[in-house]
C-alpha cells in the first residue's frame, strides 16, 4: 500500500459495512454475504488496496461479526497499528461512519466507500483521491440517470418532474478533507450519503464521472449482476498445457 504520510498526506479510507441487508435478504448480512465465493467486504477491501491510493482501512462491522472480519481480512487487527482496522459499527449507517470518523484521529483525508459497492475498479478510488490531493474538500462519483425521476407526496402522487439532465446518481468511494468531513458529522442529521451532510455545510463537492462497475448490490438481482460481472471480470483459468 502507498505511503502519503511522507508529503504530509493520511488519506483514510472508512468501509460501512455493519448493515443487516434487509433489502437483500440473504442469510447473513450483506457485507459478509459472497459475491464469487469471496465476502463483499473482503472485495470493497482488496479494491482499496489496489488503488494504491490509501494509507490506512478502517472496516465497521456488526459486533457479534468482528471475529468474522478479522478472518475474512488478511493483516487486519482491531488496533490502529494494522493497514486494516476493524471497528464496531452502529444502528445506521450515519453511526457506523461516526465510530469510523472517531477511529482515525491522523487523517487529513477520508474516502468513505460503502462494502456493498463491492466491485468498484480501483482506478475509481484513485481519481477520487486524486481530486483530493488536487486541494478539492470534497468529491464524489456521479452517473447521469437512466430513468425519469420524480417526487411524490405521502400517498404516492406526483408532485414534480425534475429535469433528468441536472439529475445523478452518486457511489461510493466520497472523499473529504477530514477536517470538513468531522464538522458534517459533529451534528446528528439524517442522510443518505456523506456527502449530503457535507451540503449543510454550505461546502461545494465536486463530481468526477462514476463507473457503472461501483453500483450498490441492495437487492437479490443486483447480486446475481454482481456474480456474473465478477465472473466476466477474473482472468480466465489456465489450462493444461496442448
Ligand atoms: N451500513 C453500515 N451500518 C449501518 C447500515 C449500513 O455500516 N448501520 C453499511 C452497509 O453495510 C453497506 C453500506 O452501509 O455496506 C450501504 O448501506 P445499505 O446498502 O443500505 O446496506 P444495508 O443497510 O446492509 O442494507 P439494507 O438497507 O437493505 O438493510
Ligand atoms: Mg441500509
Amino acid at each position: 500500500m502507498d505511503n502519503h504520510l511522507d508529503n504530509g498526506l493520511a488519506v483514510v479510507a472508512l468501509v460501512p459495512a455493519a448493515g443487516r441487508g434487509v433489502r437483500l435478504g440473504a442469510h447473513a448480512p450483506k457485507a459478509f454475504v459472497e459475491v464469487g465465493g469471496t465476502a463483499m467486504v473482503r472485495l470493497a477491501v482488496d479494491g482499496l488496496i489496489a488503488s494504491g491510493a490509501v494509507d490506512r482501512i478502517i472496516v465497521m462491522v456488526p459486533a457479534d461479526l468482528v471475529e468474522t472480519a478479522l478472518a475474512l481480512l488478511p493483516g487486519s487487527s482491531v488496533t490502529p497499528a494494522d493497514t486494516v482496522q476493524i471497528v464496531v459499527g452502529g444502528a445506521e449507517r450515519t453511526d457506523s461512519v461516526r465510530a469510523g470518523i472517531a477511529a482515525a484521529p491522523e487523517a487529513t483525508h477520508f474516502l468513505v466507500h460503502d462494502a456493498a459497492r463491492a466491485l468498484t475498479p480501483p482506478r475509481l478510488v484513485a481519481e477520487v483521491a486524486a481530486e483530493l490531493r488536487a486541494g478539492h474538500p470534497a468529491v464524489v462519483p456521479a452517473l447521469p440517470v437512466v430513468d425519469t425521476i420524480k417526487s411524490v407526496d405521502a400517498h404516492g402522487v406526483v408532485t414534480g418532474t425534475p429535469a433528468r439532465s441536472g439529475l445523478r446518481a452518486i457511489q461510493t468511494p466520497q472523499g473529504f478533507a477530514a477536517d470538513l468531513l468531522r464538522t458534517a458529522y459533529a451534528t446528528d442529521v439524517p442522510a443518505t450519503d456523506d456527502a449530503g451532510l457535507v451540503e449543510l455545510l454550505g461546502a461545494p463537492v465536486r463530481t468526477v464521472p462514476g463507473d457503472p462497475l461501483a453500483f450498490k448490490i441492495t437487492t437479490a438481482l443486483d447480486l446475481t449482476l454482481a456474480e456474473t460481472m465478477l465472473a466476466r471480470l477474473a482472468p480466465a483459468p489456465i489450462g493444461p498445457l496442448s
